[in-house]
């Protein structure tokens, strides 16, 4: 069995992040997002995987992952020219994936049981597709499916009036037969080839679409919230492991300090981790926050955030929360009075002064 690992797309509703990054590599819990799909297809056995990437942040993704060593598969990227659908995409790495039958798994998507039992079930049952389904409170931002007798009777993209509140999860299972269904559809109102509609198509040919019911959580990092919550998610489950350096500082609950981090008359209250170089100083951090590397926090206090590499922020008045910062970026409070604001940000930013 191979794997298909979905890469490219555009990233826009995680602007201006994704303007100089892929979405699939902003970290959850000081790990990008797509490394856990990665995880999930090696955990469950799948030693040949390829990833779709785009033109503009594929290098940066090879860069990351590269031959798939580091998690003991091999990995093959495989160009999508646009981002014209996921059924498109899969069109694309048909000569990779052959005759094979594959999973393929969004690359912004987190699950957190993994793969594994589903891949099994998938093996023994041997359906010509398994989908995978949770009730969600907003099925309108999903596909969504409805059930007839536990069968999976109907599937639609992003419907306006759901009939059901099953959404599918971005992982899906196939055999070739995926193919000429792909094939078989017109791009939707949104000028996509929709994996949506190539699955219903599957059913309207009588071939045997199962489907799984989710009960562990699932996260579509699709946007700055559910970052947020993936990472809280995440966080909650992570092991204590205090290996850098602690002067006068306190550490409370489930906290991971990299080795080579350094805290300075600092308290940490956990679920948190902060990653290797980074040097925080007369500073607090809260609950459900992921500092990655190099980062250097003085005089300020946060919580429920994620902060990328190599940003700094200093001497502020309030607490900073529930915000998601990018990479080398300065927040900081200028020396002198009057006291004013002054920001260099990037297009789409969102900056909320509370
Ligand atoms: O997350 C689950 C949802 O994912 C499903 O419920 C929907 O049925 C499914 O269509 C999909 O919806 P999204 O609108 O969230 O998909 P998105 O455009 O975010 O793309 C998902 C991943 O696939 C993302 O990592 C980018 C990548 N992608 C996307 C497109 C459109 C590609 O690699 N190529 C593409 O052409």
């Amino acid at each position: 069995m191979r794997g298909l690992i979905l890469s490219g797309g555009k990233g826009t509703r995680l602007r201006p992040l994704t303007h100089t990054s892929a979405k699939q590599l902003v970290p959850v819990a000081n790990k990008p997002v797509l490394f856990y799909g990665i995880e999930a297809m090696a955990a469950a056995g799948i030693d040949e995987v390829g990833i779709i990437i785009a033109p503009e942040t594929g290098a940066e993704i090879q860069a990351a992952a590269g031959d798939g060593s580091a998690f003991g598969i091999t990995i093959e990227y495989i160009e999508q020219d646009e981002p014209l659908g996921l059924a498109h995409a899969l069109l694309t790495a048909e000569p990779f994936l052959g005759q094979s039958p594959f999973v393929m798994y969004l690359g912004d998507n987190l699950l957190r049981d993994g793969i594994v039992n589903l891949v099994d079930t998938f093996r023994t049952d041997q359906p010509d597709a398994l989908i995978l389904l949770t009730p969600v409170p907003d099925p309108e931002h999903y596909g969504v499916a409805e059930l007839n007798d536990g069968r999976v009777a109907r599937l639609v993209e992003k419907p306006k009036e759901p009939q059901t509140d099953l959404a599918l999860v971005g992982v899906y299972m196939f055999t070739s037969s995926i193919f000429d269904a792909a094939r078989s559809i017109e791009p939707s109102w949104r000028g996509e080839l929709e994996i949506t509609d190539a699955i219903q198509a599957l059913v309207d040919r009588g071939l045997r679409v199962d489907p799984h019911i989710v009960h562990g959580w699932w996260k579509d990092t699709g946007q700055v919230q559910d970052m947020l919550e993936a990472n809280q998610l995440i966080l909650d489950d992570v092991k204590e492991s205090i290996e850098g350096e602690l002067v006068d500082s306190r550490v409370e609950g489930r906290v991971v300090i990299a080795e080579g981090a350094r805290l300075e008359r600092a308290t940490v209250r956990g679920p948190a981790i902060v990653g290797h170089g980074t040097r925080i100083t007369d500073a607090y951090i809260g609950p459900y926050t992921a500092i990655g590397e190099d980062v250097t926090i003085t005089h300020a206090e946060l919580e429920h955030s994620i902060v990328m590499s190599g940003s700094s922020i200093s001497d502020l008045e309030y607490r900073i929360e529930a915000s998601l910062i990018g990479k080398n970026v300065r927040i900081g409070r200028g020396p002198t009075l009057p006291k004013a604001y002054r920001f260099v940000v990037g297009d789409n930013a969102d900056v909320q002064v509370l």
